[in-house]
């Protein structure tokens, strides 16, 4: 029997509370699953580390999350000390520590999920949006001069490498191939920047040839929030830079019903080092401690770690309870408009796991 070492980190705010009910998730599932098994590991870091040590995980961290097969994270931020310190301490420090450059975000409109567009069906949402993960406008370039006095400066530089833009497009075009409509869009601002973003355009065409059968254009990004609320169906997987993709996500999300869905991977596709996932909503502390939280996306989060481990049979049981789950508007967060509690979707998907268990071997 396999065992999957996975590095369990909470984070801040309702972090805190979707972790351990992804957890729960997996080990419903593995009780059913006769080839594999889960080692959890807990991690606490995060806001509360920072106060106890100055740091919010320690120097060391990133060796001890390297042994792991996978990572589930829950967010990262805390009222008490600045965003871009938690942001920089943790969740970026292990994005770009362990190379984890492709972060890949699926949307969909899950069964019994109410979405904002009217003229949209379901089947006309169904995007994989790729973001860059360790550069660009997240490269963290920059300084600030004169701070406090009237000629104070400061700069964000957005850096992009060959290497950067064209790992990331090739890992888009991979995955536009995988899927049925083998669809990609390069999503870029290349009138407005006119050097880094160029270099995007270019590359995107040279990796392109590689993929001719990957059907691809190019959007500029104003645009492409306009096509995705216009015309949601012309889209399928989309690639664009860190920040821009950052913003679409989140739009995305909101297209699909609720930031309390979505759910994130942060691959490193060469395998070298550990890959993360991730719901996509943070923190949340307006509903922390409450109970409110929806789990979902942490749920979903689960799928794509167990598709990463190469568990697809297991990854759709999981998908399929979720479903099963999202159908029942009584079992509907208040994200979603309903009264459920982060306790009560929890024990839904997992009984729903339980119940599709395959049945034990008899013999005649
Ligand atoms: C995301 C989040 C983060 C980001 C925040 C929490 C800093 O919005 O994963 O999309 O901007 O990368
Ligand atoms: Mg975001």
């Amino acid at each position: 029997m396999k065992t999957y070492r996975i590095a369990m980190i909470p984070g801040d705010g309702i972090g805190k509370e979707v972790i351990p009910a992804g957890q729960k998730v997996l080990e419903t599932l593995a009780r059913s699953e006769s080839s594999f098994q889960f080692e959890f590991e807990n991690f606490d870091w995060g806001g509360d580390y920072f106060r106890r040590h100055g740091s919010m995980m320690p120097a060391n961290g990133l060796d001890a999350l390297c042994g792991k097969d996978a990572i589930l994270f829950g967010s990262a931020g805390d009222p008490e000390i600045p965003d871009h310190i938690t942001l920089w301490g943790l969740r970026l420090k292990i994005c770009q520590g362990l190379d984890q450059y492709a972060n890949v975000r699926p949307t969909r409109i899950l069964p019994g999920i109410d979405g904002p567009l009217k003229r949209c069906r379901p089947e006309d949402l169904n995007w994989v949006i790729v973001r860059e993960n360790t550069e660009g406008e997240y490269s963290g370039v920059g300084g600030r001069m004169h701070q406090g006095h009237p000629i104070e400066v400061a700069t964000d530089l957005s850096l992009m490498t060959r290497a950067g833009v064209e790992r990331i497009l090739r890992f888009a075009f991979r995955l536009a191939q995988s899927r049925p409509r083998k669809l990609l869009t390069v999503i870029t601002k290349s009138n407005a920047q006119r050097h880094a973003m160029v270099m995007w355009d270019e590359i995107a065409a040279q990796v392109a040839k590689e993929f001719p059968d990957v059907t691809w254009d190019k959007e500029l990004v104003d645009a492409a929030t306009a096509r995705m609320v216009n015309r949601p169906a012309s889209l399928d997987t989309i690639v664009a830079t860190n920040l821009h993709a950052d913003i679409l996500s989140d739009l995305a999300a909101a297209l699909a019903g609720s930031l309390g869905i979505a759910p994130t991977a942060n691959i490193n596709p060469e395998r070298i080092y550990p890959s993360m996932f991730e719901p996509i909503h943070g923190s949340a502390f307006d509903i922390m401690g409450k109970g409110l939280a929806n789990p979902v996306g942490t749920f979903w989060s689960v799928v794509l770690l167990l598709d990463h481990l190469g568990e697809t049979g297991a990854a759709q049981r999981v998908m399929k309870a979720i479903e099963h789950v999202t159908a029942n508007p009584l079992l509907h967060t208040r994200d979603l408009g309903g009264n459920a509690t982060t306790v009560q979707v929890t024990e839904a998907v997992c009984s729903e796991i339980a119940a599709t268990a395959k049945s034990p071997l008899t013999t005649a």
